[in-house]
């Protein structure tokens, strides 16, 4: 198979994590005989600093003509504290999901066992816990009417969603409960929110076409809570914009440590795949980053957007044994890790490219 994947690293650990996910991508590419084709574009605030704009024509002309996108992080803690600043880094990444039509944004929630003991939640609550979220990635209060009136002392964001918009990405959502648990959990606020009712509505109406799916509906406050509480009890989570980027952060803890999780942005064309994690300037250029994250998120791209999914596997057996070996970055690290499988960014991207060598050397 020949595919053209453009790297966007961005900014902070995004350089350094995307290195490791590329090099496990041309490491698939050797042991099963792809061409992989690599290339480069800019984006967030190294894209401002270059050109002044967070997501330039030429990075967006390169994302439309290729064939998976695999991408880092985006951010600047010099932004954090203005808040007048007019042109942001994370402008390029909300621009690009629009404008690539990204509008389902899937996040595995997947606890390796031998991260039980890395979460600060107990092992007995979590172990064989795995929840999918579907969280809706081009609408609501992000993409909604916003400004300042009052002389600039009053603020509005206009949480909006479109009845297309909820049925597009509930399809897939269902779609993906009849390949596993055959559960959809729905979260929204429709006790409060006008567009939180549509939702429901929606999601009521699409939930008839798979009579196989038991759906349930949850207020997001309740399953901010149920998720700590008993995270086995989801299998598919279905929700907005909003609600989904703050239950996703929280469900991380699930999976040990925000460094696990990866994503995949989908839509009608190219798929985006990155970790869930920021930029992380406090340690940045330090090499200690956990690039696991950005490893998975190429696994997520070999199967979505390639439909590869013996290298998928092989990626995430790679993962799993390198884990076993007791081989950990800081983040995932307790007591028991030995001094010498306490490993810096580049080196566990190299080790899970060895296990990977190892693996397909042993099964061909
Ligand atoms: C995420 C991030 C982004 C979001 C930010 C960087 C705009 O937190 O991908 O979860 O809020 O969607
Ligand atoms: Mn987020």
């Amino acid at each position: 198979m020949k595919k053209k994947i453009t790297i966007l690293p961005g900014d902070g650990i995004g350089k350094e994590v995307t290195a490791a996910g590329k090099k496990v991508l041309e490491q698939i590419g050797e042991c099963f005989g792809h061409e992989f084709i690599f290339d480069y574009a800019t984006i967030g605030h190294e894209a401002i600093e270059l050109t002044g704009n967070p997501l330039p024509d030429e990075t967006l002309k390169k994302l439309k003509n290729c064939d998976a996108i695999l991408f880092g992080a985006v951010g600047h803690p010099k932004y954090d504290n203005d808040p007048s600043a007019k042109v942001r880094p994370e402008q390029g990444l909300l621009k690009m999901r629009r404008e690539l039509g990204l509008y389902a944004n899937l996040r595995p929630i997947r606890l390796f066992d031998e991260l039980l003991g890395a979460s600060s939640i107990k092992p007995e609550i979590l172990k064989g816990a795995d929840i999918l979220f579907f969280r809706e990635l081009t609408g609501d209060v992000y993409f909604g009417e916003r400004g300042r009136k009052n002389g600039n002392d009053t603020a509005y964001d206009t949480m909006i969603y479109s009845r297309y918009e909820v049925e597009r990405i509930a399809h897939k959502a269902f779609k993906a409960a009849q390949t596993r648990s055959k559960k959809v959990t729905s979260v929204d606020k429709a006790n409060v929110l006008e567009s939180s009712r549509l939702w429901r509505e929606v999601v009521q109406d699409v939930a008839k076409q798979y009579p196989d799916v038991t759906i349930e509906h949850m207020f997001v406050d309740a399953a901010a809570m149920k998720l700590i509480q008993n995270p086995k009890s989801f299998d598919v989570v279905l929700t907005g914009n909003l609600f989904g980027d703050i239950l996703t952060d929280e469900a991380s803890q699930i999976a040990g440590s925000m460094g696990m999780l990866a994503s995949a942005s989908i839509g009608d064309t190219v798929g985006l795949y990155e970790p869930i994690h920021g930029s992380a300037h406090d340690i940045t250029g330090k090499g200690i980053a956990n690039p696991l994250a950005s490893v998975l998120s190429a696994a997520l791209l070999l199967e979505i957007s390639f439909g590869l999914k013996e290298e998928a596997d092989a990626v995430i057996r790679a993962v799993a044994q390198t884990l076993k070996e007791g081989y950990r970055t800081r983040d995932i690290a307790d007591a028991s890790t030995l001094h010498e499988k306490l490993l810096g960014t580049e080196v566990m991207g190299n080790v899970v490219c060895n296990q990977l060598r190892m693996l397909v050397s042993v099964n061909s």
